[in-house]
């Protein structure tokens, strides 16, 4: 029998305009601490920190998909998740599944960790974060080696991200055309009950005045003042 489809929206476009900025940022954040160019270094910091907090702010007042409450569950729904996909292969939810929403926090708060020990960070030749001042050296120095060995935490998480999704994909949840279309293609006979419920989506603008109010202050006092002297 001809298994049918239903295509459901599931990623609005500041989530995919977000993940995509996010991870080319993080291999120019990468590029750049190590040739040394530490003032577009803070540049890329400085224009990632603008996409973190758009991204906590959007998963309060964002669309249904993006919201923490909407995929952050208490440990027993991750357990009957699993237990599903055990029995019955792996479902295609819409949005992060249950497991893969601790996943995404745990990524959020790697990312942000970095950002903020980046600010009291010192390379003791010409780069310091601009709350270096604010610290005694000893901190300054302990909050440089965290973001030295936080890195390499990101990038093992971010393989491991990568291997889930390539998992999903062989069992035929295909994320990555999700995450750039904002489309997935559901077998009707794998729908999750999940899917049944309409989801709402907020108006990108919405999301681009959150964007340029944050970009606003973010570039007045932290990327302008660099530039200037670049
Ligand atoms: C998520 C954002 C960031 C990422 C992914 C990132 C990544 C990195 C990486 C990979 C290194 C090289 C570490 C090593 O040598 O092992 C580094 C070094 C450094 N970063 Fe960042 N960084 C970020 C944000 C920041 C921010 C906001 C600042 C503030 C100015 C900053 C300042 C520095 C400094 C001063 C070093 C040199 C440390 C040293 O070589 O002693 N970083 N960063
Ligand atoms: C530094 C590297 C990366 C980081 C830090 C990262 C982080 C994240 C975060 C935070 C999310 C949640 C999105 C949201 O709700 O806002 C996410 C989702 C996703 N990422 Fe990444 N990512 C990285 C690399 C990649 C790469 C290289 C790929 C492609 C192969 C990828 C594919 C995806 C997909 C498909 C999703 C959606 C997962 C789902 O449907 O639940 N990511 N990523």
């Amino acid at each position: 029998m001809e298994n049918k489809y239903v295509k459901i929206k599931v990623w609005d476009l500041p989530i995919r305009i977000f993940h995509w900025t996010m991870v080319m940022l993080m291999a120019l954040l990468w590029w750049s601490a190590e040739v040394g160019e530490m003032q577009w270094h803070q540049i890329f910091a400085y224009s990632l920190l603008i996409l973190i907090v758009f991204r906590l702010i959007w998963g309060v007042f964002g669309s249904d998909t993006a919201k923490f409450n909407h995929f952050v569950h208490r440990p027993n729904v991750v357990v009957r998740y699993l237990k599903d996909v055990r029995a019955a292969g792996v479902q295609v939810v819409p949005g992060h599944n249950p497991l893969g929403g601790y996943m995404v926090v745990l990524l959020i708060a790697m990312v942000s960790l970095q950002l903020i020990s980046g600010l009291f960070a010192t390379d003791e030749i010409f780069t310091e974060g601009p709350l270096f001042s604010y610290v005694s050296s000893s901190t300054s120095a302990a909050l440089t080696t965290v973001h030295k060995l936080n890195f390499n935490l990101i990038l093992g998480l971010s393989v491991l991200h990568v291997v889930a999704i390539i998992v999903h994909a062989i069992k035929g949840d295909k994320l990555v055309g999700a995450m750039l279309s904002g489309y997935k293609k559901v077998p009707q006979d794998r729908l999750s009950s999940v899917a049944a419920t309409q989801l709402q989506f907020k108006p990108a603008w919405l999301a681009l005045v959150f964007v340029m109010g944050l970009a606003g202050v973010v570039v007045t006092f932290l990327i302008w003042p660099i530039v200037q002297v670049l």
